[in-house]
């Protein structure tokens, strides 16, 4: 069963096209990579997805609902997270504080301090931080400032801040963009870690280690279209993928 279904969507910027008739279905439980060179609407297309940019064209529905249309916030109430190619993280508050907070904000987006008033409510939403901060191996570091974590830190952070949330569908843009190998091998294994929690995944990524290690389904963008879909084995011995993607060498 698809759970997010794309339909003929454009964007065009000025005399850019940035999107051409982009067609994508995403399964009930998979992790869906999107891959394609610099500058192929990846990004767009997940903007697109949580409400940030509105499309000119086409249709995004979410289990059966329409997404257009619909503001950031309501998007992400209807179950879609994402986690940002550059972390969006509260600096000043510990880092156990940012996993709880997501967890206390309201349809508008505001803080629902009767619930953070209520202690047995708090109580709960401080033991499943506890959970997700030991999942991401961020325990040690749950007292620190969140502004003063490394970068990968940042990412792992962000990304628990969307477990809190309980959403379906999870939109990661480069997880491991900026990322050392070891990190990036960190992170392999702690999204597949989370995988056991059963959240449809779609992940855009340039790192083939990445996309091969944890994807079920791939797409190809290259222009503003998806140009090939398929496994990860098929995508990778396709000679147009390989031709788009990377000028002809191998993937
Ligand atoms: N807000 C914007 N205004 C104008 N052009 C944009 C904007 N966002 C992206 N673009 C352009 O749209 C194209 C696709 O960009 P993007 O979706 O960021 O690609 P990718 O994530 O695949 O690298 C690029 O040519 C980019 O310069
Ligand atoms: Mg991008």
């Amino acid at each position: 069963m698809s759970l997010l279904a794309i339909h003929g969507v454009n964007k065009r910027f000025g005399g850019l096209r940035a999107l051409n008739d982009v067609n994508l279905s995403i399964k009930q439980g998979s992790v869906h990579a999107i891959i394609g060179p610099n500058g192929a609407g990846k990004s767009t297309l997940l903007n697109c997805l949580v409400g940030r940019i509105k499309p000119d064209e086409g249709r995004v529905d979410f289990d059966g609902r329409s997404l257009l249309g619909l503001e950031p916030q309501a998007i992400n109430q209807a179950g879609v997270a994402r986690v940002f190619q550059t972390p969006e993280i509260f600096p000043d508050l510990s880092v156990m504080e940012n996993v709880m907070m997501p967890a206390f904000a309201s349809k508008d987006g505001a803080f629902r301090i009767g619930l953070w008033r209520r202690v047995a409510d708090r109580r709960d939403v401080e033991a499943e931080a506890e959970e997700i901060l030991h999942d991401l191996n961020l325990w040690d570091q749950r007292d620190h400032h969140a502004g003063s974590m490394s970068r990968g830190d940042k990412r792992r952070l962000e990304l628990a801040m969307c477990l809190v949330q309980h959403p379906r569908l999870l939109l990661l843009d480069e997880p491991t963009a900026g990322m050392s190998r070891a990190d990036t091998n960190n992170t392999i294994d702690l999204l597949k870690k989370i995988a056991a929690r059963g959240i449809t995944k779609v992940i855009i990524e340039h790192d083939m280690h990445v996309v091969f290690s944890l994807a079920d389904r791939v797409s190809v963008m290259a222009q503003g279209t998806v140009i090939a879909e398929g496994t990860p084995a098929e995508i990778k011995n396709d000679p147009r993928v390989q031709e788009a993607y990377l000028g002809g060498a191998h993937l």
